[in-house]
């Protein structure tokens, strides 16, 4: 699977976002390290604070289903009606759930509004000094 059919499998993902209160919509493609994708969109909650971001949906659909080893994830975000932006970066909490996997070993991040602009980041280098399940040995 290449970056490029990765993002393409995000930008059907954000499809189907569920995001009436920012209306912002955001898609995620998680590759795991056995050749599996798991998708995942935004779910937003009346009560806000339940609100999950897409990448989150993704890596827990993929670990409740067992994988624990990933390769890459593609986001796309941007305005509800509009095409996605050219980047849009996982926030904090996600950042922190991909260390929690994806930590001990490379892992890329891929970023881009469409697949002709994409732009590949490691987690080490938008989480450094991460602190993972190897930091409580
Ligand atoms: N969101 C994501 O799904 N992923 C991110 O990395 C950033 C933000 C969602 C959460 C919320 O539904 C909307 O985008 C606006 O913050």
């Amino acid at each position: 699977m290449d970056y490029k059919e990765l993002l393409n499998l995000a930008i059907r993902a954000r499809l189907s976002a569920y995001m009436p209160y920012s209306h912002f919509a955001v898609g995620a493609a998680l590759l795991s390290d056995d050749g599996a994708v798991y998708t995942g969109s935004n779910i937003e909650n009346a009560a806000y604070s339940p609100t999950v971001c897409a990448e989150r949906v993704a890596f827990f659909k993929a670990v409740s289903d067992g994988k624990r080893g990933f390769t890459a994830i593609a986001i796309v975000g941007g305005k509800e009606d509009a095409p996605p932006d050219a980047l849009v970066a996982p926030c904090g909490v996600c950042r922190q759930v991909m260390q929690e996997f994806c930590g001990n070993k490379p892992f890329d991040i891929i970023l881009g509004g469409s697949p002709e602009q994409i732009r590949v980041y490691k987690l080490s280098d938008i989480l450094p000094l991460g602190f993972g399940p190897d930091s409580l040995k």
